[in-house]
């Protein structure tokens, strides 16, 4: 780790980038899961699921973003390679076969869901570490990935 003069205590900020550098690898991947969603979507709803499943990707870059720079703000490394990310993601492997609609929305949904329990698991563990801004963090991340998982699943609701 590096020198700061950033008050929290070295051994916690070690525990908070271990766990948003975790954090990272899911999210690089989830990125990366957008895009392929993005690109192989097919069927009656094309482009505007073309189209939103783009802006997810664009949210998610910017939470990547946000993890990144928050390890380095507290002296870490981000370890944000798509290689470290293929190696630690807890996200299901995005499956490749797929171009229907319903079939993206399912796993789209899937991967929004994985994501958002890990984040949600996040804010309770930096409160624990008693760092309020990366809980806060994970907090606008968490509502942020709520959002797009029910714009993703209103696709599928509508016969409920
Ligand atoms: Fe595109």
């Amino acid at each position: 780790m590096y020198e700061t003069e950033n008050d929290i205590p070295q051994p916690r900020r070690a525990e908070l980038n271990a766990l948003m550098n975790q954090r990272l690898a899911d999210a690089v991947d989830l990125q990366m899961q957008m895009k392929q969603a993005h690109w192989n979507v097919k069927g009656p709803h094309f482009i505007g699921l073309h189209e939103l499943f783009d802006q997810i990707d664009e949210a998610v870059e910017s939470y990547v973003d946000l993890i990144a720079e928050r390890i380095v703000q507290l002296g870490g490394i981000a370890e944000g390679t798509v290689r470290v990310a293929a190696e630690r993601s807890r996200l299901e492997e995005y499956p490749l076969d797929i171009a229907d609609g319903h079939a993206h929305v399912e796993a789209v949904s899937k991967a929004l869901s994985t994501f958002g329990h890990e984040a949600r698991n996040t804010i309770d563990q930096a409160d624990d570490l008693d760092d309020a801004g990366t809980a806060d963090m994970f907090t606008e991340i968490s509502r942020g990935i709520d959002k797009w998982l029910w714009f993703v699943e209103a696709h599928s609701q509508a016969t409920k």
